[in-house]
Parts: structure tokens; sequence; C-alpha cells
């Protein structure tokens, strides 16, 4: 991965709060005086507040607040989920739900969406800060009810680059990609989400490298999420695609009986 960004916490009052210590622990970030935070100390910070964990821009003109809010997809898992192009480019449909290796899980949108459908998911995120917000945002859904409980147990966050991963079950069936493309989205919170990622992550040259690992661990397919007018990622020309208005998953299935197996 890239050389992060830096990143430093807030502290609120006088003395850290329990939140506070144990995120400086966690993330081995250093703590300031909200107060002293500026664009000088650094580009970001993170603030833990009674509805969770937000990062900030220090810049002078910011798009505000990200959280990880998985109660504000409520539209898109009310509305025809089944037919939305995700989870058909992964093969869910009634009767099926297969095992998802989520390679690149950022925010977890899209693997709450496949949790929602009730696929398993194991969710891979390289970066701390991210996977911290993501952690935050599943804690602070399962507590809402049992419903949400039950959802978000079918999602397995791990801290990992899924490039150095040891060892992956050999039931993922599908295994989803969405490293960060430049885009232009419409709605303003995915375009605050993206440009913070973009900013927070980086762009790094490992397409081929996921490509081939993802190839290697799933047993049906891949997916290969890309803007709409992006080319195919390693040069690979996809068995099908699903367009929609900004977005276009394309989806290689996976003969096992020819795929060549890199098991050494
Ligand atoms: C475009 S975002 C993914 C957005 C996500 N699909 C969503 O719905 O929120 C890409 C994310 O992949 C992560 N990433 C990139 N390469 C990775 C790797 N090798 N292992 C784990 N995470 C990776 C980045 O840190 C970034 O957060």
């Amino acid at each position: 991965m890239n050389n992060p960004v830096r990143v430093v916490i807030a502290q609120i009052l006088a003395q850290p709060s329990d939140e506070e210590n144990e995120l400086k622990r966690k993330l081995n970030l250093p703590l300031f005086r909200l107060d002293k935070i500026d664009k000088s100390i650094a580009p970001f910070f993170l603030r833990v507040d009674r509805n969770g964990l937000a990062l900030h821009s220090t810049a002078e003109i910011s798009p505000g607040e990200l959280r990880v809010n998985f109660s504000s997809l409520r539209f898109r898992v009310n509305n025809a989920l089944f037919k939305q192009n995700l989870l058909k480019a992964v093969g869910a449909r009634r009767g099926r739900r297969p095992k998802i290796l989520d390679a690149t899980a950022g925010l977890g949108t899209d693997s709450f969406l496949l949790a929602n459908a009730g696929c398993s998911v194991i969710a891979f995120e390289a970066n701390p800060v991210v996977f911290a917000l993501l952690e935050d945002g599943v804690m602070r859904y399962k507590q809402l009810g049992i419903k949400e409980e039950k959802i978000v147990s079918n999602l397995f966050l791990k801290n990992e680059d899924f490039l150095s991963t040891e060892s992956v079950s050999n039931e993922i069936e599908v295994v989803y990609l969405d490293p960060m493309f430049p885009s232009k989205p419409k709605a303003a919170q995915a375009k605050k989400g993206m440009a913070y990622l973009q900013e927070l992550v980086g762009k790094n040259n490992t397409d081929a490298k996921l490509f081939g690992l993802a190839t290697d661990i799933a047993r049906n397919r891949v997916v290969v999420k890309r803007a709409k007018k992006s080319p195919f990622m390693s040069m690979a020309k996809p068995t099908l695609s699903f367009k929609g208005g900004s977005c276009r998953f394309d989806v290689y299935l996976l003969n096992r009986a020819t795929l060549p197996r890199i098991d050494s």
C-alpha cells in the first residue's frame, strides 16, 4: 500500500476520553487538542462523538465529516435489492446466496448490500483509518436491533491487505474487487466518501496482482466494479458486464477445469 496520509485524533476535553485513548492505542496515531488542529498539523483528523467515529478534513473548503452510516442505505436495501446490478453480477438470487470475499471493502457499502441479501461476506480493508470507520459503522448498526444484528452477522471484517493474506477459505465462490477509480458520482455523500478515500488511500498500481489472486481464489467468478468508461481490469475481457448510470460490474466466470492454479 502507499504511504498513508497523516491523520491525527482530536481530543475534545482537557483529558483524553477512554475512547480517544483506545483509538490512539489501536491506530498508533497522535492525539491533539481539537482547537489546535489545523491543516499544518494534518489534512485529516478523527473525532469520536456520541454518534460514533467520524473523519474530518482540515481543508478550508471541506465537504464535511465522513462516517459510516448504514441506515442511510435503507432506500437501496428496500428498492428491489435483487434487481440491482451488484447483486446480479455476483449471481445472488432467491435460493442462491454465494459466499463472497470483498477484497477492497472501503466504507463497506457494497459489502453491506451483499450481507443484506443474505450473502456471507469476508471484507478486507487494508487502510487502518478506513477500517476503523467501517468497524465503527458496523458496531453502531448492530446496536439498532435484532434484525440489524442479524444482517451484520453475515459480515466478517478483516483489517488486512488482501494481497498479503495467508489463508482464505476454499469455499469462496465470488471475489469482488472495487479498487480506487477516478469518478464523478452524483450523490454528495458518495462524492465525499470517494474524495476522502482517494486522498487517504491514494491510488495503488496493484490491479494486476488483485485480479490474479482473485481468479486464483474464487471458485465461481470474479466481479470487478469499474467507472462506466474505465478500461477492463488487467485488460481482461469479461464474460459479461452489467452497466449502470455511473459504474459497470464486469463479471469473469471461471472455468475451474481450465484455469491454472497457483498452489506452490
Ligand atoms: C473504492 S474503495 C472501495 C469502496 C467499497 N466498494 C464501498 O462500497 O465502500 C477501495 C478500498 O480498497 C482498499 N484496498 C485497496 N487495495 C487493497 C488491498 N490490497 N487489500 C485490502 N484493501 C485494499 C482501499 O484502502 C480502499 O479503502
